[in-house]
């Protein structure tokens, strides 16, 4: 069964200033593109074309007209309402049917990747069809994600949401494989303290499965997440200063769907042309003519 992605883009956005989060900041730009393109490109990238995007309900139409079917791009959105930020792992109860026993790979709106090698790790994680694969990445502050750590056999040992005293420096990032009894583990979920169904309590049941693979993403990689202001600012800048430095796009859906074969060279170039004489249009159009 081929893999399914889904999106998780709703949730309050309640560390943003209120008029800022009154629109989806997953539409809100980072520097040249929107947010919710970054994530999309990750799953992508991990050559998953079948994706379900969960809004906020009012937000759902916006979504829509920004997206479409995915035909554009060779792919297949689908698109779900989150009513309330009930928590991460609610995506795989509100996504059972669209999951339907298969595989999936879960990603937050807010999530960016970037790194040389990252379509291999994706790939791999992609090929497990066993357990459920989460990313750790060391952070300086790390009582602000879930903390995973590792046994001396450097299996993931124990995994916390937030903790207070963390056991080690690695955050998981918010990107998650799984194979298909997901949905399944999720319905024995009940909420935190925080009244969430935690992801963090979900990968817990494979951890103690033994069925967790932790890979971790060294310093090579940068690992950003939009929560606040500022780091919507730094994300802007990050991705201005590379691309700029490089001449090539970070995350562009139609680059990445025409280099994975969803797309062919002349569908690309006339996308390109479709969007214009700006920026990204030109740079469609720049790329098809370096394979003639
Ligand atoms: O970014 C990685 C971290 O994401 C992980 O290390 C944590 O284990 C995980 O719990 C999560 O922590 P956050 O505190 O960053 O989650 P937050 O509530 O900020 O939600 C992350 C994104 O998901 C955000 O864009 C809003 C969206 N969301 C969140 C919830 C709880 C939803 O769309 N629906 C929800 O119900």
């Amino acid at each position: 069964m081929t893999r399914r992605g889904i999106i998780l883009a709703g949730g309050s956005g309640t560390r943003l200033h209120p008029l800022t989060a009154s629109v989806s900041k997953q539409l809100l730009p980072i520097y040249d593109k929107p947010m919710i393109y970054y994530p999309l490109c990750t799953l992508l990238l991990a050559g998953i074309s079948d994706i379900l995007l969960i809004t906020r309900p009012d937000d759902k139409r916006q979504f829509e007209r920004l997206l479409g079917d995915g035909s554009q791009w060779g792919v297949t959105f689908s698109y779900a309402s989150q009513v309330e930020p009930d928590g991460i792992a609610d995506a795989l109860l509100i996504g059972e049917s669209f999951i339907d026993g298969a595989p999936s790979a879960l990603i937050l709106g807010d999530n960016i990747f970037f790194g040389a090698g990252l379509e291999n790790l994706l790939s791999s994680a992609t090929a497990r069809t066993a357990g459920a694969t989460v990313f750790s990445y060391a952070v300086k502050d790390p009582t602000a994600y879930g903390v995973i750590s590792f046994g001396p056999d450097g299996r993931a040992a124990a995994i916390e949401e937030k903790p207070i005293a963390p056991q080690s420096h690695h955050a998981v990032t918010g990107l998650y494989f799984y194979d298909g009894r997901a949905s399944e583990y999720a319905h024995s979920l009940r909420p935190s303290p925080r009244g969430e169904l935690e992801i963090t309590d979900l990968n817990r049941i494979y951890l103690e499965n033994g069925e967790l693979h932790a890979e971790t993403m060294g310093r090579g990689y940068a690992w950003l997440d939009t929560g606040t202001q500022a780091a919507l600012t730094d994300a802007s800048q990050f991705v201005r200063i590379i691309e700029d430095r490089q001449g090539m796009k970070i995350c562009c859906p139609e680059e990445i769907a025409w280099r994975k074969g969803f797309i062919t060279t002349a569908q690309l170039r006339d996308l390109g042309r479709s969007i214009g004489s700006s920026g990204y249009g030109d740079y469609l159009v720049r790329i098809t003519d370096e394979v003639g």
